[in-house]
């Protein structure tokens, strides 16, 4: 392991290793879940295939200036026509799951259940047994952030009607696919739903009109559409299928800027409830936190508004969203440091979190700006997951690396990013009794990177985006992740 020479070197140089840093060994539970992940618009291609409607991301892409390089997912990596190929190269890495998206809009052209297009259903039955086949099991997502464009002319996600549509859409994959599927999740990463496509606009359907406001909207609209669709499953199909299903949240861990001083710490509170906690309080708590809405409700009234921005649940509501979860499905990436600012305006979502964030130059980069690698937030925010929301078994369902620049295959910041969160996780596992049941590795390929196109690249195996048929390509952090799972963790 490349982290352990490193940790020699530090040994040899007489540098002592600091708690965070060393190295444990030992092993997750027997029947821990090995996954990778993609997602349907970063991967697919086959935009206008066989009936396909379209979607927000087709449109957003082909509006010029929107994603780097006017980069788009007409035909990304051609896992459309790829079926055996993605299923080859999962089998290389020894994953016992495989987690991929649906296109809503393959599936239902105009996002409603009056057209259905049957290709579209047909390729993710065929990529469905094609994984059973190879002993890999379906972990399915049925909303990452790509929209039928049909409903986005309605409203989209501001639009309380598609709390129905999202429920009837999951009711023909269920119906369709289901008695092969054993996993689920319902919503992909709520938080950049909301904030990055209708708050800074900088992903699909890219509003950033009324910031402050309509953020929560659409949150509050995504957590609905998760619980009635969670609802629908228990009431409908879990008894046949047996399935499990929740939704993806995703955060930051938030470290004070200065841990000695207590403005800080709060602030560093306030960042992850204003995260992690929007999503995760309604569904495993019950209702809002009141740090939210105590802030958001004063800073609306002082703003001469006459009620909160952030919508409230009915006490009937309250109750039917809260423990629609059968486990914590959990994508994280990095750490923050967080300081307190005032905003007086309301312009900026951030303005009501009343704090800012930066980051320790010493940390290593990645091919993200947003990203540092920083392993040891991992296990403090696992820890975080485990005595706010009541010791959930929890499911990883995302985490990794991305680089830019030259194609080298030797990825060897992704070997260390692997090994050393994933130790992260084992000592959550291990020494802080963290209920961990899977990890799952962003992403099988390098794929289209939502705005930022194809300059930033995730993949445990490299694509050639120019040529759809050069052969995808393996790169160094393959072997490495391959044996962590052959090892079930890291022996001694
Ligand atoms: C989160 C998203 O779910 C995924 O689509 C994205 O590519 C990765 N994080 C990396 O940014």
């Amino acid at each position: 392991y490349s982290a352990h020479y490193y940790y020699q070197v530090m040994k040899d140089n007489g540098f002592p290793l600091t708690e965070d840093e060393k190295m444990i060994y030992g092993h997750f539970r027997k029947e821990f879940i090995w996954s990778t992940a993609t997602a349907s618009y970063q991967i697919e291609g086959g935009w206008r295939a066989d009936g396909k409607g379209l979607s927000i991301w087709d449109k957003f892409a082909h509006t010029p200036l929107k994603v780097f390089n006017d980069d788009n997912g007409d035909i990304a990596c051609d896992s459309y026509n790829k079926i055996d190929e993605d299923v080859a190269i999962l089998k290389q890495l020894k994953v016992t799951h495989y987690r991929f998206f649906i296109s809503w809009s393959r599936v239902l052209p105009d996002g409603t259940t009056s057209h259905i297009n049957e290709a579209g259903l047909s390729y993710y039955d065929r990529l469905v047994k094609a994984l059973l086949a190879a002993n890999i099991q379906p972990h399915i997502t049925l909303y990452h952030w790509d929209l039928p464009q049909a409903l986005q002319d309605i409203g989209g996600w501001e639009n309380d009607d598609i709390v129905g549509k999202f429920r009837d859409y999951a009711d023909l994959i269920f119906s369709r696919l289901g008695h092969n599927v054993k996993h689920w999740i319902t919503i992909n990463e709520p938080y950049n739903i909301a904030m990055v496509g209708h708050g800074y606009g900088v992903a699909a359907p890219g509003i950033n009109f009324r910031p402050g406001t309509l953020p929560y909207i659409v949150g509050h609209n995504l957590i609905k559409a998760h619980a009635e669709v969670w609802h629908l499953y228990n009431d409908k199909y879990r008894a046949v299928q047996k399935g499990i299903i929740s939704i993806t949240i995703n955060s930051d861990w938030s470290e004070p800027r200065n841990p000695y001083k207590q403005e800080d710490i709060d602030a560093a509170r306030r960042v992850v409830q204003f995260y992690i906690g929007w999503f995760a309080h309604p569904i495993y708590n019950g209702d809002y936190s009141d740090v939210m809405k105590t802030i958001i409700r004063e800073r609306s009234l002082a703003a001469g508004l006459t009620k909160s921005r952030l919508p409230e649940f009915t006490p009937d509501e309250i109750k039917r969203i809260k423990g629609t979860y059968d486990y914590f499905g959990f994508n994280h990436y990095t750490t923050v440091l967080a300081f307190p600012v005032n905003f007086g305006d309301l312009s900026h979502y951030d303005a009501d979190r009343q704090a800012r964030t930066v980051v320790d130059r010493t940390w290593l980069d990645s091919g993200s700006g947003w990203l540092k690698i920083t392993p040891f937030g991992f296990r403090r925010i696992l820890n975080f997951i485990k005595e706010e929301y009541g010791n959930p078994p929890i499911i990883i369902t995302e985490n990794g690396v991305s680089e830019r620049g030259p194609i080298d295959l030797n990825d060897n910041h992704r070997t260390y990013h692997y090994e050393k969160y994933i130790n992260q996780v084992l000592k959550a596992y291990l020494q802080d009794n963290v209920d961990i049941r899977g990890y799952t590795a962003w992403s099988l390929m390098d794929n289209l990177e939502w705005a930022t196109g194809f300059s930033e690249r995730f993949g445990l195996f490299y694509v050639n985006h120019s040529d759809p048929n050069v052969p995808r390509v393996k790169k160094a952090s393959v072997s490495t992740y391959s044996t962590i799972i052959s090892c079930n963790g890291f022996p001694d």
